[in-house]
């Protein structure tokens, strides 16, 4: 996609649509007020019957004798409520709407809002452009009509150049980070094994001078990591712990770590879940991409700060060398950990990810998995739940996070959910009956992170959603890649880094 940032007035511009925002209940002005005009009236003509300007409601117009072939609508909902990550959907629903019909030349009329906010705008703006484009039927002989535009023309309107400027290279590293994270989440299992997600993550360090190290099953045996290599002991597939970092200020001793879960399959292993909905099991390695995919943007975007990216990969699978419920394993910090039920897994291989996070130095470590099923049920497909042992870091990440659209809800970590998971027979177990199911397995992990700062983030209802929207494709969403990236911004920004 080439993206332009183009000073002509709305009226004479010469694209395929012409993309116009529309706020519900507020009356036409600016630019749309202009093509309004323009068009006798035809805009006005379509509001509120056809085009309330609710959020996400679109309207067509044919445009026959002017520069622009089009006018596409979008609603924006109402104004008072408008937050500038909603500009990733607008253009998200843009491109989807209108590349799906072969338009893939339009040109963004850009909403009042955007003035003084230029550079965060522009980022979504892209963000959402890039986003929408994403093709979720790459396995399809015959691909579906595809979504997102080749040329998107910005609108400046009075808004300053440069900091549009500055908003368009970031939201282009971003969406490029989201989508290179659907991708790995989307692609199968045969084809995402642990050893794929390795090259993976060594082909995006080649690309942005990332350092890495794959650590295999041998290396794994010498750090002790009993835990993770208990799960990838059931399968076929040889597991890979990747660790990717980035130095953007030698000087400083502090280090951010970014953990993710990487099962690139969870059969459930022996406690085997049941086939209902198990192939939803590819994208159980949705912490694992984001950790990747977020270092590839890091990368790129280069701010002043130490990040580690860890992502332990293996397939859960039910072997003849699987662990048998009841068996005991050792993580890398001593701890034995008595599996009750294997299914419980995420936690087994995020216990020596966050042991090994450690022993790399880190002081602050985030980490994102698709943990639980519990976490589904408390909060949906709407929000993330985020968990911690420090209430400073677990502030500081929600208001890094919260700008970015991508949705984080707080949830305690009391000293009884650790009790649950205290075993007869070991330190610890790994499952703690049905209750606060998110809330014991982070007391579970809070026993490997330490005294480091830690949040846990639970996407197991965010990562993947089944049904596509106006602005986003059915599959992997890309979370926790724009928390992850901005969480890193943040810390570089405050110098906390
Ligand atoms: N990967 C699953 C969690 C999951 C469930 C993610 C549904 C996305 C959608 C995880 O490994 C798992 O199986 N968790 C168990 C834990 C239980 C055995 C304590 C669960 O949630 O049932
Ligand atoms: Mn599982
Ligand atoms: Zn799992």
């Amino acid at each position: 996609m080439q993206v332009r940032i183009v000073h002509d007035a709305p009226g004479s511009v010469r694209t395929g649509a012409l993309v116009v925002p529309v706020f519900s209940g507020a009356p036409l002005d600016g630019a749309a007020k202009e093509i309004d005009t323009q068009l006798h009236g035809a805009i006005a003509e379509v509001i509120p019957g056809e085009i309330s300007g609710k959020f996400g409601d679109v309207s067509l117009i044919h445009a026959h004798d002017k520069p622009y072939k089009r006018v596409l609508l979008i609603g924006l909902g109402d104004a008072k409520r408008f937050e500038p990550h909603m500009l990733a959907r607008f253009t998200g629903t843009a491109v989807r709407y209108l590349g799906r019909r072969n338009v893939r030349d339009i040109a963004i009329v850009l909403p009042p809002q955007v003035k003084g906010n230029e550079t965060a705008s522009a980022s979504f703006l892209v963000e959402g452009a890039t986003t929408g484009a994403f093709d979720a039927t790459v396995y399809q002989k015959t691909p579906e009509k595809r979504s997102g535009a080749d040329e998107l023309a910005i609108l400046a309107g009075g808004c300053d150049e440069k900091a549009l400027q500055e908003g368009v290279a970031r939201g282009e590293i971003l969406g490029d980070a989201v989508n290179f994270a659907r991708k790995l989440a989307i692609t199968p299992a045969n084809d995402m094994t642990p050893a794929h997600m390795a090259k993976a993550a060594k082909k995006a360090a080649k690309e942005t001078g990332l350092d890495v190290d794959i650590l295999d099953e041998d290396r794994c045996r010498e750090e002790g990591m009993g835990s993770f290599l208990s799960v990838a002991q059931g399968s076929a597939q040889p597991p890979k712990f990747i660790v990717l970092k980035y130095e953007g200020n030698p000087g400083s001793k502090e280090l951010l770590a970014l953990v993710g879960k990487g099962i690139t399959f969870d059969s459930g292993g022996v406690s085997l879940k049941p086939p209902e909905r198990m192939e939803e099991m590819k994208y159980d390695m949705s912490g694992a991409a984001g950790v990747i995919a977020a270092m590839r943007a890091i990368a790129k975007l280069k701010p002043k700060i130490n990040v580690v990216g860890i992502a332990p990969a293996t397939e859960n699978m039910p072997g003849g060398r699987a662990t048998k419920p009841g068996d005991i394993f050792t993580a890398m910090n001593g701890k034995t950990i008595e599996v009750i039920n294997t299914d419980a897994e995420g936690r087994l291989i995020l216990a020596d990810a966050l042991c090994y996070a450690n022993k790399l130095g880190a002081t602050k470590i985030i980490d994102a998995a698709t943990l639980t099923g519990a976490c589904v049920i408390a909060l949906g497909h709407t929000a993330s739940a985020a968990v911690s042992n420090n209430d400073e870091l677990v502030q500081q990440f929600l208001a890094a996070a919260k700008p970015t659209g991508e949705r984080y809800w707080q949830m305690p970590l009391f000293d009884e959910y650790g009790d649950l998971m205290k075993s007869d027979i070991a330190d610890l177990k790994n499952t703690g009956g049905r209750p606060a199911g998110v809330l014991t397995a982070s007391a579970f992990l809070k026993a490997f992170a330490g005294d480091t700062p830690w949040v846990h983030l639970d996407i197991a209802g965010t990562a993947y959603l089944d049904a596509e929207s106006a602005w986003q494709a059915r599959g992997p969403t890309g979370t926790p890649v724009r928390a992850f990236v901005a969480f890193a911004e943040q810390l570089s920004r405050n110098g906390k880094a």
